[in-house]
């Protein structure tokens, strides 16, 4: 009997690994291991208003039917999170319940974070607990009926909430388990990168399909090639998840530069990796705009969107695309320039974006302030014709509906 019961042993802490926090045995060592998982599950990014101080809450989320605002999560007893016991705490991570019992809204992502073990969660807490207290209230949510009535978060939990802990898959490696713990549990990919149900829970048949949120299209990230990762190289993912770019790919920008910015570029790259091995494994979908074009290239681009070009972005981005000093500006070869919805053009003309990186602040603005709904169009037009689509998608009105799209995020000032 020794042989089979070393080999559960073995099998035990070897499977056991891809969550356990290791062995945090001081409380500076959960601390810490605390604040690494805070980073991994990007806390600070929700929790932080435009300006504010971190994790002090007041960050506005919109809403189909409403603006949700992030609480405090800073230790201060009275307007943040200093009153939780540890069993309260956990709850609300797993169940979406706060302590004073009233159910969360999911885009708080417990329908993720729940596959955290309590040893994780509690981490999580002596981490937050340990940083300076806050005193800050966020703002009043306004959500009308039937939205404001917490408690049919009852029934959205019985069938969008798993509530459970992560299991490793023993017919998979460590590195696979890992990744599927950090991408499925506190890196909450899926919450921008799966379409939703009629319910807005997570379409789980369409994991990592591809999806459209706050303006953004979030790609496709299945081994498909047409529309998904399919193309890309492990370097290449590599490189891109952890410093938001990648040659060949362009830029991570709007919602993805945050998770690259706050998250993914401070994991370690063995972390990294193992997410890049994850993504290897999801099955193809072929979902969403294509990655690179069908179309063949265009003869004469508009000479309008020619000139706009080379007087507002050639500065950065040079005439070729290929970035004026910053791989950051490369633009070549990114989904975005291929894409015939257009959507993130769109938006990064209209909204900007924005990238700390360890080579400084890779940063775009909103150009709505300096050129009309038919001069943007003709620049984006100009910019897919040259770098992607080969052929202009985009018309005056999709610039001006973004115009104004984007509540929690005001446009940057302009040229
Ligand atoms: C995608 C954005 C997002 C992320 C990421 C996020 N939160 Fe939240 N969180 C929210 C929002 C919005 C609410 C408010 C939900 C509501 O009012 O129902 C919330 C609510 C909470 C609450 C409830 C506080 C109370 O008692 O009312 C706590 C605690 C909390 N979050 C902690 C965390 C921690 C810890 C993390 C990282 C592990 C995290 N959040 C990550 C958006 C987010
Ligand atoms: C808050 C929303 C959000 C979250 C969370 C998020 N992403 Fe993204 N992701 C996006 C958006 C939006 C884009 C498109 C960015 C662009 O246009 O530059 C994107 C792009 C990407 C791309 C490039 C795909 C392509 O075809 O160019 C990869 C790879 C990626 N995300 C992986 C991930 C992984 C892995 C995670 C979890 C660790 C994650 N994302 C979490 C929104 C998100
Ligand atoms: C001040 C320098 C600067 C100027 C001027 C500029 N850009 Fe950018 N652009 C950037 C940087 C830096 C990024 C990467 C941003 C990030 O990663 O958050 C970027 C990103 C992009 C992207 C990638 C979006 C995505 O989804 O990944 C496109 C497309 C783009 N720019 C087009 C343009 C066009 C068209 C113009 C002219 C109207 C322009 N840019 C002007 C610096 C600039």
């Amino acid at each position: 009997m020794r042989v089979p019961s070393l080999f559960v042993t073995f099998a035990l802490l070897t499977f056991a690994l891809p969550t356990t926090a290791s062995r945090a045995d001081t409380l500076s060592d959960r601390i810490a291991d605390g604040e690494y998982l805070a980073r991994a599950a990007d806390c600070v990014a929700c929790h932080t208003a435009p300006g504010g101080k971190p994790f002090a809450g007041g960050r506005a989320f919109a809403l189909p039917f409403g603006v949700v605002y992030s609480p405090n999560i800073t230790p201060d007893a009275e307007t943040g999170i200093g009153r939780y016991s540890d069993d309260e705490w956990v709850d609300m991570l797993h169940k979406g319940v706060a302590r004073d019992g009233k159910h969360l809204y999911p885009v708080m992502p417990y329908a993720e974070y729940t596959l955290m073990s309590r040893e994780d969660a509690l981490a999580l807490k002596a981490y937050l607990m340990s940083r300076e207290p806050v005193r800050a209230t966020a703002p009043k949510n306004t959500l009308g009926f039937p939205f404001n009535q917490r408690w049919t978060m009852v029934f959205w939990n019985w069938f969008n909430n798993p509530n459970r802990r992560f299991v490793a898959d023993q017919t998979k490696s460590a590195a696979y388990n890992r990744g599927d713990y950090l991408v499925n549990g506190p890196g909450h990919c899926g919450e921008c990168h799966t379409p939703r149900t009629f319910m807005f829970g997570l379409k789980r048949s369409k994991a990592f399909a591809g999806e459209v949120q706050v303006g953004w299209r979030a790609y496709n990230l299945t081994s498909d090639k047409a529309s998904g990762l399919g193309n890309w190289s492990d370097d290449q993912l590599f490189q891109y998840l952890s410093t938001g770019q990648a040659p060949g790919r362009g830029p991570a920008s709007g919602p993805m530069a945050e998770a690259v910015e706050h998250s993914l570029s401070q994991l370690k790259a063995d972390d990294v990796k193992a997410i890049v091995t994850y993504l290897r494994g999801v099955p193809a979908l072929s979902d969403g705009p294509p990655a690179v074009s069908p179309e063949p290239a265009a003869a004469s681009p508009d000479p309008l969107g020619a000139r706009l070009f080379a007087q507002a972005c050639a500065g950065c981005h040079l005439p070729s695309g290929s970035g004026r000093q910053s791989p950051w500006a490369a633009l070549a070869g990114s989904h975005t320039a291929a894409d015939p919805e257009g959507t993130n053009l769109v938006q990064v003309l209209t909204q900007g974006s924005e990238l700390h990186t360890k080579d400084g602040l890779m940063f775009m603005h909103a150009f709505t302030g300096a050129y009309t709904d038919d001069e943007l169009a003709a620049i984006a037009n100009y910019t897919q014709e040259r770098f992607g689509l080969k052929k202009g998608s985009i018309s005056p009105a999709m610039i001006a509906k973004q115009r104004t799209a984007n509540p929690d995020k005001p446009a940057k000032p302009s040229s």
